[in-house]
């Protein structure tokens, strides 16, 4: 795992951002595995100024989003669809035929089918070639919270009390926050070509710690990232702040080979 320790959320996310414009340049068919929620709002951003101001193009992008609330329509204001309009897709020139994002809307009775195309539609588009991450409170990513198996596909799950504690602020106030999801699992993450896990803020440091500098396990899906051959972290210092190597990640990032 690479850990790049920036400032603040910003130059972090403006980083990653970088990142993923140059793979677009590169590869403008690029498909991407996007999450939702705060962590990624800077980069987002970043991503939409890129497109305004420097012409970059997601014209002959797919993009996958790693999950949904189960009961929620695409059009109520907290489910992941709405996010993902409001924050990213309707401003930039995404084609909305090449835009993937769970159904909240599956029968009971059809899951298992429409989770097993949600991977197939993954296959077909080539795999993803970059996955965003966030990092919940507990360590999941996605929606794997702890104890999900470290090889799971998209299914469905149950949140852990601490997650729709942590998601009730994006609900109105009289709006439940819904209990099961539809999630990518951890196996479906890890066959990314890249991650980018951005973690960001006081709340996330102990998550971030047992996840990059603990032992592999399932009781921190994040932890799973250290299977993968290019996984980046990109973090702030609050999030950053019970790492024990810092200083390591930061004379790796000083000296990084040029890229070839
Ligand atoms: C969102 C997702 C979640 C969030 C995580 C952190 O699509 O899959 O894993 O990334 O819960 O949420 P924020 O960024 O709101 O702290």
């Amino acid at each position: 795992m690479e850990v790049i320790i920036q400032p603040d959320a910003h130059s972090a996310s403006v980083l990653a951002a970088r990142h993923i414009a140059a793979i677009l340049r590169r590869q403008p068919t690029a498909t991407l595995g996007l999450a939702t929620g705060s962590s990624p709002l800077a980069l987002y951003a970043e991503l939409i100024r890129l497109h305004r101001e420097e012409g970059l193009s997601f014209q002959h992008v797919t993009t996958f989003n790693l999950d949904e609330y189960l009961g929620l329509p695409p059009s109520h204001s907290s489910s992941y669809h709405t996010f993902m309009w409001q924050n990213l897709f309707r401003h930039i020139n995404v084609n909305p035929a090449r835009v993937f994002i769970p159904s909240g809307k599956v029968e009971a009775s059809d899951l298992d089918k429409y989770c097993a195309r949600y991977e197939e539609e993954i296959r077909k588009a080539g795999g993803i070639d970059l996955q965003v991450l966030g990092i919940g409170g507990n360590g999941h990513i996605g929606f794997n919270e702890p104890g999900s198996s470290l090889s799971s596909r998209t299914r469905i799950k149950t949140l852990a009390p601490q997650t729709m504690e942590d998601n009730r602020r994006h609900f109105d106030a009289n709006d439940p926050v819904p209990l099961h999801v539809i999630t990518m699992g951890i196996g479906t993450i890890l066959e990314a070509g890249e991650i980018c896990l951005l973690g960001f803020g006081e709340k996330k440091a102990q998550a971030v710690a047992a996840a990059v500098e603990g032992p592999l396990s399932s009781y921190v899906p994040a932890s799973a990232l250290q299977l993968h051959q290019k996984a980046v972290v990109y973090l702030d210092e609050a999030a950053a702040s019970h790492l024990h190597h810092s200083e390591y990640y930061h004379w790796v990032h000083r000296n990084k080979p040029d890229e070839h």
